[in-house]
C-alpha cells in the first residue's frame, strides 16, 4: 500500500521572492505547496514604507498565475530612519505582519539597516506595544569576528540587550544556524525561531570540501555537523518555537558562480520532499505538520490553513535542476540524496 501523508497546507515564515522577471519565475514554486509567505523586504531599494509594503504586494498579487492562491504577508525593512506611526498604522491595516531587522552589512541589500541601534528604540517599543514581531537576521557584522561565530555572538551583543531593552517585543531569530541559538530561543517565552530546509541537510563541509560549491553558500552561513544535528533536534522535536522559513533566496547563476557569488539557496521547489525526507528518518513524521503548518500561525497569532496537502512515498523523486528566469536560469537545491516523498494534491 503506498504510504501518504496528508497536513494541513503549510506556510512559509522566511521567503525572498525578489521583484519583475525573478518574482514572476519563483513565485509559483512557492504558490504551488504554500498558502502564505512572509515576504523579506531587501529589495533594491527597499521594502521601508507602508506605501511601499502595500504596493510590493500588489505585484506579487500581479504576478501569480491563474488558478493559483497565495497570501503574501509583507514586512517591513528597518531603518534608522524607519517612522514608529508608519509601521503602526501598517499593522494596524493588517497589511504588514513584521519588521524586518537586518543588522547594515549583513547580508545581501542589507547596507541600509541598522548600525545604532538607540536610533530604532522609538519603533522597537511602539512594535511591543502593539505585538507586532520583530524577525531579526542574527549576524554581528564586526570583522573581528569569524563568520562561523556571527550567530552566536550576535545574541549576547545584540539580540539580547535590544530584548532587555524592550520589554514584550516579540522576536523571530530567523534562519538559526547553531546549537547557540536553538538554546537561546528555546528558554526564552515569547520568542520565535525559523529554520530553513537546508540548514537541515548541509553542513559547511558541503560547501568547502572537494571545490567551492556556490549553490550551498548563503547566509547565516552552515556550520559545524553538530550544529546541523542540534538544528535537526529542534526541528523534529514538536516544540512549538520553532517553525519553518524557508530563506529561499533565488540569484541567478551567473551571480552565485562567480569571483564573490551571492548568498542563498533556492529551496521552493523541493523543501516539502528535503523535509519529508529528514522528519522521516528521525522517525517523526507525525511531527512534520507542527513545524511546517501550525507553529508559525501560533506565533504569528493567525489561523492555521484549512485546506490540506498530501504527500506520497514512492521512488526518488526528479526535480528540475534549473528554474528558467528571464534574467538566466536559477538552479534548484539539492539535497544531495534522493528524496521519496511528492506533493501529489495540493
Ligand atoms: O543567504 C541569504 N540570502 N541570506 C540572506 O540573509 C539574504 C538572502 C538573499 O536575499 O539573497
Ligand atoms: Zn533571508
Amino acid at each position: 500500500m503506498t504510504e501518504t501523508l496528508t497536513l494541513r497546507r503549510p506556510d512559509d515564515w522566511h521567503l525572498h521572492l525578489r521583484d519583475g522577471a525573478m518574482l514572476a519565475g519563483v513565485l509559483p514554486e512557492t504558490a504551488r505547496h504554500f498558502a502564505r509567505a512572509i515576504i523579506m523586504p531587501n529589495l533594491v531599494p527597499p521594502v521601508v514604507t507602508g506605501a511601499q509594503a502595500a504596493g510590493y504586494r500588489d505585484r506579487i498579487l500581479a504576478a501569480l498565475p491563474e488558478g493559483m492562491t497565495f497570501e503574501p504577508l509583507m514586512t517591513l525593512y528597518l531603518t534608522e530612519e524607519t517612522d514608529p506611526a508608519d509601521v503602526a498604522a501598517a499593522a494596524e491595516s493588517k497589511l504588514v505582519k513584521a519588521v524586518k531587522l537586518y543588522p547594515a552589512g549583513a547580508t545581501t541589500n542589507s547596507a541600509s539597516g541598522v548600525q545604532d541601534f538607540d536610533k530604532v528604540q522609538g519603533v522597537l517599543d511602539q512594535m511591543a506595544e502593539i505585538g507586532l514581531p520583530l524577525c531579526v537576521h542574527g549576524e554581528v557584522t564586526d570583522p573581528a569576528v569569524d563568520i562561523f561565530d556571527r550567530e552566536a555572538v550576535f545574541i549576547e551583543r545584540v539580540l539580547d540587550p535590544v530584548r532587555r531593552a524592550t520589554p514584550g517585543l516579540r522576536v523571530v531569530m530567523e534562519h538559526i544556524t547553531t546549537a547557540d541559538g536553538i538554546d537561546y530561543v528555546k528558554s526564552q517565552d515569547d520568542m520565535g525561531g525559523t529554520i530553513t530546509a537546508h540548514h537541515l541537510v548541509i553542513n559547511r563541509n558541503h560547501i568547502l570540501v572537494g571545490g567551492i560549491h556556490p549553490h550551498y553558500y548563503c547566509l547565516p552561513v552552515a556550520k559545524r555537523e553538530e550544529h546541523r544535528q542540534a538544528l535537526v533536534a529542534a526541528a523534529t522535536s514538536g516544540d512549538p518555537h520553532f517553525f519553518l522559513g524557508t530563506d529561499s533566496a533565488p540569484h541567478t547563476d551567473a551571480n552565485k558562480q562567480s569571483a564573490c557569488g551571492c548568498a542563498g539557496c533556492f529551496t521552493a521547489t523541493n523543501t516539502m520532499s528535503v523535509l519529508a525526507e529528514v522528519f522521516e528518518r528521525e522517525d517523526a513524521l507525525d511531527r512534520l505538520e507542527g513545524f511546517t503548518s501550525l507553529h508559525g500561525p501560533a506565533f504569528y497569532r493567525l489561523p492555521a490553513n484549512e485546506d490540506r496537502i498530501t504527500l506520497e512515498k514512492g521512488e526518488p523523486v526528479s526535480y528540475p535542476s534549473h528554474i528558467a528566469i528571464g534574467e538566466g536560469p536559477v538552479t534548484v537545491f539539492d539535497p544531495g540524496f534522493p528524496l521519496h516523498w511528492r506533493v501529489v494534491e495540493a
